[in-house]
């Protein structure tokens, strides 16, 4: 078995390949990465490192080669046009190097794709679904990490979170919890032609960020809805289905996921 990973000099793919050298050996696993140089710890752990490069599709046959399993991790990219092309090079190699089993890192909850992320992403599924090779798709939903664009330092220092107006709704979850999630589906058998929307089983509130902040920090922060915020996040989160939820990413790691509170204190030195 060869498992082979795209983007693996990222975060998530190198915190899939942490959770996957707990499972199989690293002799299983090629990490194919943009940039060669920059995967020194793959090569200290005994995991071939292959040149992949999205825009150059010459690279991707030799990088493809032998793959039993070819994890997809979406494009950076910020045009979606781009991305998609990325994508299709991606795809149409592994289709030409005959690999057994597609997988890729999706968007959770797509909908109807009336909205711009779930084009790139539904089209995306589309096309590797055109290759005839089994597939799995698996939906991320927004990482919990989003929360670091929300001034959450600043609001405990001014006692103060402002915030855009509505009813929102968070589902989201950890990059390790994913990476946990996606190991498991990378080393099993029994996951083919499958779509899995991992996110978290309960979505929380701006109440219960205000909760887990004052729990971790012992300072209580006033939530304020202000339509004149600027903060580019909105119109992100505002195209996307955050309330959705599912529990197939607890069914796939086997207990819960990472609380808001626990994520919080992770991330932030409080
Ligand atoms: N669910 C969410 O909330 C969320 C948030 C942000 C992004 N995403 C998506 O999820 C993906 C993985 O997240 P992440 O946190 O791991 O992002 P990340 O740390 O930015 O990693 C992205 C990886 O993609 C690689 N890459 C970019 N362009 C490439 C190209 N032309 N050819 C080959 N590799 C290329 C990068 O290579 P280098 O290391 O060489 O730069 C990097 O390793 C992102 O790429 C994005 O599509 C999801």
């Amino acid at each position: 078995m060869s498992i082979v990973i795209t983007g693996a000099n990222g975060k998530l793919g190198s915190l899939i390949i942490n959770e996957l050298l707990q499972i199989i050996s690293a002799d299983q696993i090629v990490a194919c990465v943009r940039n060669p140089d920059k995967a020194e710890v793959f090569v200290k752990q005994g995991i071939e490192v292959r040149l992949c490069d999205y825009d150059q599709p010459e690279s991707l046959g030799q990088a493809f080669a032998g793959a039993s399993k070819l994890l997809i991790i979406s494009s950076s990219n910020q045009d979606d046009t781009i991305r998609f092309r990325q994508h299709a090079h991606v795809i149409e190699a592994a289709k030409k190097a005959k690999v057994g089993h597609l997988l890729f890192t999706s968007f959770a909850f797509l909908g109807a794709g009336d909205i711009a992320p779930s084009h790139l992403y539904l089209a995306t599924e589309h096309a590797i679904q055109t290759t005839g090779i089994p597939y799995t798709f698996l939906r991320n939903s927004l990482y919990t990490d989003f929360v670091g664009v929300l001034g959450l330092e600043a609001a405990l220092a001014t006692g103060e979170l402002r915030i855009y107006p509505g009813e929102w709704k968070f589902n989201t979850v950890t990059r390790h919890d994913l990476a946990q999630g996606i190991a498991v589906v990378l080393s099993q058998p029994g996951h083919e032609n499958k779509t899995y929307e991992l996110t978290a089983p309960r979505s929380w509130t701006f109440d219960d960020l205000k909760t887990a902040l004052y729990e971790l920090s012992g300072k209580s922060v006033h939530v304020r809805q202000d339509p004149q915020i600027q903060n580019w996040i909105y119109g992100f989160l505002s195209k996307i289905d955050t309330s959705s939820t599912s529990t197939d990413l607890e069914k796939l790691i086997g207990g819960p996921v990472t609380s808001l509170k626990e994520s919080l204190k992770q991330m932030m030195a409080i």
